[in-house]
């Protein structure tokens, strides 16, 4: 083997050793722009299939295509150098046989340059975990609440929140930990269940709607940036973006009817003339 450029993203095994040390700061990004501001602040870059909803207007996760997961992990790798990158595989690219999952996830990281992969489900996945880690695919887990099962859930809602529910959770957290995976998204569950799944796998959690002691926290970006109309318990607004652009928009247009905008800084002088002969 040739030597090798050293590798200076933060790498999945990096984010697996951080089991129960300092927390795991992410946050989702689909774009170059924002991806670039956090690069240095977080430890991992989650390119969520939430960009269906968050960005195409979409009514869940389920439309997104490995097309748009490629077309938005190759604009945050752009912006980035630091964070490990982590693609979503989309609904119905990978359940069908590990197989199908390997074809996903080897198209994803290959075309974007990404770092690892992440899947939804439990123990029905966790065959395919396996077969993509042996493979050399990192692969993040999801559990608890998966948005690419709305039509089978029926709603948003928290998980976990009775024992029977939560005990079938929790195997599903060890069946993915077991199979390899290198850290756990566990989404919207009752956090006595967040701390369980902690305590119990050998990986990192990141919770979203789990637990303030699971290993690591991620949030969607324009959630915690006040850009979504809506957004579920779990966020905590960490700006209020959507009313500072709207107040800049109205400034602009009112500047644009009075012809204040343009003003002098903003226009170009005529070419110096050439002195007569
Ligand atoms: O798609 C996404 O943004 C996610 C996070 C909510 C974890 O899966």
């Amino acid at each position: 083997m040739s030597i090798q450029a050293p590798v200076r993203r933060i790498t999945a095994p990096q984010i697996r050793a951080r089991k129960g040390g300092d927390p795991i700061v992410s946050l989702t990004s689909y774009h170059a722009h924002t991806a670039r501001l956090m690069d240095d602040h977080v430890d991992f870059i989650l390119v969520g299939d939430s960009l269906g909803m968050v960005m195409h207007g979409m009514e869940s996760t389920v439309p997104v295509t490995v097309d748009m997961m490629v077309m938005h992990g190759r604009a945050v790798m752009r912006g980035t150098r630091r964070a490990l990158v982590v693609v979503d595989l989309p609904f119905g690219s990978y359940e069908g046989s590990p197989l199908e999952a390997f074809h996903t996830a080897s198209r994803i990281l290959k075309e974007t340059g990404a770092g690892a992969v992440k899947l939804e489900g439990g123990k029905h996945m966790a065959e395919t975990v396996r077969f993509l880690v042996d493979r050399g695919v990192p692969v993040m887990g999801h559990v608890g609440m998966t948005p690419q099962a709305i039509n089978t859930l029926g709603s948003f809602k928290a998980r976990g929140r009775d024992e029977g529910e939560a005990d079938l959770i929790l195997e599903d957290a060890c069946a993915i930990a077991e199979a390899g995976a290198f850290a756990l998204v566990v989404e919207a569950v009752a956090e006595s269940l967040a701390d369980r799944i902690t305590q119990e796998v050998a990986i990192p959690t990141i919770g979203i709607g789990g637990s303030v002691r699971c290993d690591g926290q991620i949030l969607v970006l324009e959630d915690m940036l006040g850009l979504s109309e809506r957004v579920p318990k779990f966020v905590r607004k960490f700006a209020d973006l959507g009313e500072q652009i709207e107040e800049a928009v109205v400034a602009y247009a009112d500047e644009v009817r009075q012809r204040t905008f343009p003003g002098p800084e903003n226009v170009y002088g005529a070419p110096a003339q050439k002195p007569a002969e």
